[in-house]
């Protein structure tokens, strides 16, 4: 064994010790809300394939039909080599659906939080950050080495607090939220949010990874309809079916991108099969009313059970639905015991979310049905 492996095997014990060693496992999702996992088929509540594109055919086709096109790989990044006529297209599609002047494609939310966050900071050093407690780890990454100011989750009263003491003599101010929690499926007050910013001079940035496709007018987010958000950042990887993410603003804020979001800059543009999936995605997204209404009253329907079962489900208010147990040990095991029995809901626990807040994060598809919401509840009882 290398040495490196002997560092890297006592590490891994140090997980172990702690219960928190995490494995792949096969697995390949499939429709109708179900997912084969070690070759058994599972109800699904884990995935974040929220309206079932990620196995629809017109993705498929369009993937198929951008790769028969423009080959398999980007060969570079986009500002060495130039970029295809119809990214720019698609771009402009983004922007428009995002109702924002332009928008930049990434090839992972991860990678565009963690690039466009340090890009603003570039151009406006000393600027000071506020971000709510429960942003995802990927602004984190975005965020290495800055000092923060966190509020409390989704508390504006402290937000407001912190702009009006801390950030006074900074150059700019910069608030990070979600517009959708993607543990907690609970919701940003996005205008009340642009009113502070607007008060305290502040730049907002909302990503809206899980909002969109879902929520909003025609599956355009939540931001788009509220006027005073600096930066939209979402993902194609989750309701979209496909993979990658984007940035949407003004033009000046793509353009400095453009020149400046090193995950942009030093990486080689995503595959045309992926924007040939997002393409389709936008011809599809806007008609889905029908599949949003249904992944309403399934979030409605589950919350309700959860409720007689006398489990919390925060403030959920989406296709996001917490069931909360506490200990890692209990969600752990009840994760366990669904599994046996032929539902996966995966157990969140510490470090993605906060200590003694360990759940049951259960993602609603449009493939589901009623029955299988009761079956979930049905399962939970049986197994507490
Ligand atoms: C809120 C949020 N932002 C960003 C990301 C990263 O997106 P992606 O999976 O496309 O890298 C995720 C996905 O886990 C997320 O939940």
């Amino acid at each position: 064994m290398s040495k490196l492996d002997e560092h890297l095997e006592a590490a891994l014990a140090r997980v172990d010790q702690a219960g928190r060693r995490r494995v792949l496992r096969p697995a390949s999702l499939t429709a109708n809300g179900r997912i084969v996992r070690d070759g058994r088929s599972l109800l699904d509540f884990s995935s974040n394939d929220y309206l079932g594109l990620a196995t629809h055919p017109l993705l498929t086709e369009r993937a198929r039909e951008w790769t028969a096109r423009y080959g398999t790989g980007s060969g570079a990044s986009r500002l060495v080599t130039g970029t295809g006529e119809a990214v720019l297209t698609l771009e402009a599609r983004v922007a428009a659906f995002k109702g924002k002047e332009a928008a930049l494609v990434f090839a992972s939310g991860w990678q565009a939080n963690a690039a466009t966050i340090p890009a603003l900071l570039a151009a406006i050093p000393g600027t000071a950050v506020f971000a709510d407690r429960l942003i995802h780890a990927s602004m984190h990454a975005g965020l290495a080495n800055t000092r923060q100011h966190r509020f409390r989750h989704n508390d504006l009263s402290h937000l407001e607090e912190l702009l009006a003491t801390k950030g006074r003599e900074a150059p700019a101010r910069l608030i990070l939220t979600e517009s959708v929690f993607s543990m907690d499926g609970d919701v940003a007050d996005l205008p009340a949010l642009a009113a502070l910013a607007r008060a305290h001079d502040a730049i907002l940035f909302v990503d809206e990874a899980h909002a969109t496709g879902v929520l909003g007018a025609g599956g355009r987010g939540l931001a788009a309809q509220v006027p005073g958000i600096n930066v939209v950042m979402g993902t194609f990887s989750k309701a979209m079916g496909g993979f990658g993410a984007y940035v949407a603003g003004s033009r000046t804020l793509i353009d400095w991108l453009t020149n400046a979001a090193s995950g942009f800059v030093f990486s080689t543009a995503p595959p045309p099969a992926v924007f040939g999936a997002i393409d389709a995605a936008l011809d599809l997204v806007p008609g889905m009313d029908a599949e949003r209404a249904h992944l309403v009253a399934l979030a409605d329907r589950l919350r309700a059970g959860l409720a007689t079962l006398g489990i919390d489900h925060g403030a959920s208010a989406s296709q996001i639905v917490p069931a909360m147990i506490g200990a890692e040990h209990d969600a752990m095991a009840l994760a366990a015991r669904l599994e046996a029995k032929g539902l996966l809901a995966a157990a969140i626990r510490p470090p993605t979310v906060p200590a003694g807040t360990s759940r049951l994060r259960i993602a609603l598809r449009a493939g589901h049905e009623e029955g299988d919401i009761d079956a979930l509840i049905e399962a939970i009882t049986a197994c507490r």
